[in-house]
Formats: structure tokens, C-alpha cells, sequence
């Protein structure tokens, strides 16, 4: 096992992924292309169904977030296995509508939601709107009394958690663009003039604290402040909120260096301390969600390259190009993120050879990681970057005019398309 248990190496020396020879892969499906264990993925699909159960009560539920990896077939994968969905833009909720995704069980996100968009969420049947300011409270209004529809809500709040993760994907300060704050007073507001209004029913609150979290303080935290705010509406308006979403965020092992997680274990642990802060606070337990995107999907996936270059400058550093990069995985270049990078032709080789892997965009920034080492590559190796399965694909762009990698599920023994390779016509199809 390499990292997680869907990576290996096999008899011939090269990278296994779900039990398949990834240069065999690389070879019938070409490169660059992203892989999914999507046995793994329901392995985790399962876990958390399981945990929310035992430890946060029969009526909470996970809900996958959609914006870590989008595609019909994942929808139908997590419909399959009975969770919710958190959808963030038109597109993911056409996405999963167009899956045969059960809409009733889709909370609909996103801080600016257009007139056009929660038209459509009406239309479509989504369980709850995800509200995220007063002005969209209002429109939402409008927009139900005109189709005669009565939608169900959440209040998007801000309960000012710092999760000491990468400042980039902090969205639960009191400074962000997301929801309205406790501390300023505008949440209370928000809450009263959802009750008062007679064109939607509110369920409950929505919280995100951050993403890529490793322990449960945080969501400890948020928790303590979204059940103190729960029980201070009770006693000021009357009403004990059904619902508590408290949003997405456990973490990830990418790389060696990461803590391996025990999911089930910090479920367990949120639980009592979510039981004991309902009884410090006197609130009936409320269903709680979550939305865990990144810790369903991340581990299950790899990205297989084909190296083209290496290049070595005396003093300096050796450089592996890859015929991939920034377009299908922008996120080392935007956050740094650190990958684990193995040479899948080679992977049974000690991996002594320190490189900086780059990308083939027109722009030095493009690169997949610095100061790793694998087994000394040469033109035409496959190089595979471990757990790309979150926020690569449903991050990935066109840009350079690069056609966008195929999705390749892996399941018991087989790989099948999910998602076909963009091809050039693709690419200037949109043109006139
Ligand atoms: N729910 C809400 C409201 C969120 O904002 C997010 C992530 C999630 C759920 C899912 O969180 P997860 O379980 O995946 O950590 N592009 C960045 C990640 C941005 C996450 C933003 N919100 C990255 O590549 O790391």
C-alpha cells in the first residue's frame, strides 16, 4: 500500500491503482487521465452514513459536496448509496438533476444565487435553499410567491471560526462573503425575518468552518456557538431549529507527511461533544449534517501523466515535464498543495531522484510539485500524482487550449469511461 489502500505495486513494478497496472491503464486510455476507486468512494460513502447514524442520530445524514468532483455517474454513486447532495451552482444541481439525482434530498449553496437560479432550484424540486443573505431572502420570496411554491430553508451563518487552515479556503470568519454573522447581530435579524415571512420554511442553520481539516476542535467550536445560537432563538422568537448543517471540512492524507485520519473515531468524539453541549444548552438535538467533499472522493483518485522531459540544471534543479499540469490540477499553483508523485513505470525502484514536476503550460508557475523524489524518470515513464480525486476535476480548466483529462472509474477489477477526453472539436465548439 502507498498512502491508501487503493494504491500498490505489482509483480511487474508498476503502480497499481483499485488492483489495476496503471501503465496498462495509462496505455488503453491515454494520458493525462484521472482515475477513481469508486469502490474506495463508496467505502467512505458508507462509513460516514454509518457514523452519522451511531453517533449523531438516525435523522443526520452526510451530504456529499458536489464541488469537489462532479460528474452524472458520481450522482448516481451517491444517490446509490443513499446520501444527500450539497449542490453550489446551477450547474452542479443540472448535473445532478439530469443523474436521476433524488432532488428532495439537494441543499442548494452559493452566496450570490441569481434570480434565475433559485428559479430554477424551484423548479427542479431541491430539498432546501441554503440562504445566504437577506437580499436573497427576499428574492427568494418573490420568486416562491410567483410559482406558488413554499420552499424549505436554511439560514447560512457565520459563526467566526478560524480552522487554522490555508487562508484561501477559510469561509467561516466573521469577515467573509458567506452568510451573516452571530457576533455582529446580523444573524438574529436574518432569523427573524425569515420566520416572519410567509413564503418559505425554515428548517434550520448552515455553518462551514473550513476545508482540509485534521481534528475536530474546529467543528467542536462552531458547534458549541451554533447550539448557544440555536437555544438564544428559541428563548427570543420560539422557534428550535429542526437542522443543524454544520458544513464540510474533514481532511485528507496527501501526503506522508499528513496525519492519517480516523473519520469514524472523530464522528464518534464529535458526537458526545455535540450531545453534551445540547444538554449544557438546553436544546433538543437537532439532525445534524455535514458536507464532506474532499475526504469522500480525494484518496480514491490519481492523475496519470506521461513525462516527456527531464531536465537537469547543474546547481540548480532537475525539472520532470508532464503532459498535464496547471489546466487539471491548478491547485499547487494556486495553494501550494503538496502531492505525494510516484513513477508508476518504475514504482517498485527506491525513489531517489529529487525533481520539481512541471506541467506543459506557457507559464513557469505550472507545476504539479517541488522537491519530491521518484524513481529517475525518463521519456515516455508514466508518472502518477496520488490523491487528485477532490478539487481537480471539477477545478480543472481549458486553459492553453489543453483538452480536459477523462475520468476513469475503476471498480472491482475494471475501468470503465465516466467521463470522455475533450477532444479539439470540443474545444472550439462554443466559437462562431
Ligand atoms: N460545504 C460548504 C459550504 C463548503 O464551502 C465546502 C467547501 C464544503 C462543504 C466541502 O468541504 P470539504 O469536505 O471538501 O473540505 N478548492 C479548495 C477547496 C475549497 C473548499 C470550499 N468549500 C481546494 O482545492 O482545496
Amino acid at each position: 500500500m502507498i498512502l491508501h489502500p487503493t494504491y500498490d505495486v505489482n509483480a511487474a513494478g508498476h503502480l497499481t491503482a483499485a488492483g489495476l497496472d496503471t501503465v496498462e491503464l495509462a496505455r488503453e486510455f491515454g494520458t493525462p487521465a484521472y482515475l477513481l476507486d469508486t469502490d474506495a468512494v463508496r467505502a467512505m460513502c458508507r462509513l460516514y452514513k454509518s457514523a452519522f447514524h451511531d453517533f449523531f442520530g438516525p435523522a443526520s445524514t452526510p451530504a456529499f459536496a458536489g464541488k469537489a468532483l462532479c460528474y452524472k455517474g458520481l450522482y448516481r454513486l451517491i444517490a446509490e448509496e443513499g446520501l444527500a447532495a450539497d449542490c453550489v451552482s446551477p450547474g452542479e444541481l443540472v448535473t445532478a438533476h439530469a443523474a436521476g439525482f433524488p432532488m428532495a434530498k439537494v441543499f442548494f449553496h452559493g452566496n450570490n444565487k441569481t434570480d434565475a437560479d433559485l428559479a430554477l432550484a424551484l423548479d427542479l424540486g431541491v430539498g432546501h435553499i441554503v440562504v445566504d443573505s437577506p437580499d436573497e431572502l427576499e428574492a427568494l420570496a418573490q420568486i416562491a410567491a410567483g410559482k406558488g411554491a413554499k420552499p424549505r430553508i436554511l439560514l447560512r451563518i457565520t459563526p467566526g471560526i478560524d480552522p487554522h487552515t490555508h487562508k484561501k479556503i477559510i469561509t467561516g470568519n466573521v469577515d467573509s462573503k458567506f452568510g451573516m454573522a452571530i457576533a455582529t447581530g446580523q444573524a438574529d435579524s436574518f432569523v427573524k425575518a425569515a420566520l416572519a415571512c410567509p413564503f418559505v420554511t425554515l428548517d434550520g442553520f448552515h455553518c462551514h468552518v473550513g476545508s482540509q481539516i485534521f481534528d475536530i476542535e474546529p467543528f467542536r467550536d462552531a458547534c458549541d456557538i451554533m447550539l448557544a445560537f440555536l437555544a438564544r432563538t428559541r428563548q427570543t422568537t420560539g422557534f428550535e431549529a429542526p437542522v443543524l448543517n454544520i458544513g464540510g471540512g474533514f481532511g485528507v492524507r496527501y501526503t506522508e507527511r499528513d496525519p492519517a485520519i480516523d473519520y469514524r473515531a472523530n464522528i464518534q468524539a464529535l458526537g458526545t461533544e455535540i450531545d453534551r453541549m445540547c444538554a449544557l444548552h438546553g436544546v433538543k438535538k437537532p439532525a445534524i449534517l455535514m458536507e464532506p467533499g474532499r475526504s469522500i472522493v480525494a484518496a480514491a483518485g490519481c492523475t496519470l501523466y506521461t513525462v516527456g522531459s527531464v531536465k537537469t540544471i547543474p546547481g540548480f534543479r532537475s525539472y520532470v515535464s508532464v503532459d498535464g499540469g496547471m489546466p487539471d490540477n491548478p491547485r499547487y499553483a494556486l495553494y501550494q498543495s503538496a502531492y505525494t508523485v510516484v513513477n508508476a513505470s518504475r514504482a517498485a525502484e527506491k525513489a531517489a531522484f529529487p525533481c520539481t514536476v512541471a506541467g506543459r503550460c506557457c507559464e513557469s508557475g505550472d507545476l504539479l510539485a517541488e522537491d519530491v523524489s521518484v524513481a529517475k524518470p525518463s521519456r515516455g515513464d508514466i508518472l502518477a500524482v496520488l490523491v487528485t480525486g477532490a478539487y481537480n476535476y471539477s477545478m480543472a480548466s481549458n486553459y492553453n487550449r489543453i483538452p480536459r483529462p477523462p475520468v476513469i472509474e475503476l471498480s472491482g477489477g475494471k475501468a470503465t469511461v465516466a467521463v470522455r477526453r475533450e477532444t479539439y472539436d470540443d474545444l472550439i465548439r462554443l466559437d462562431v
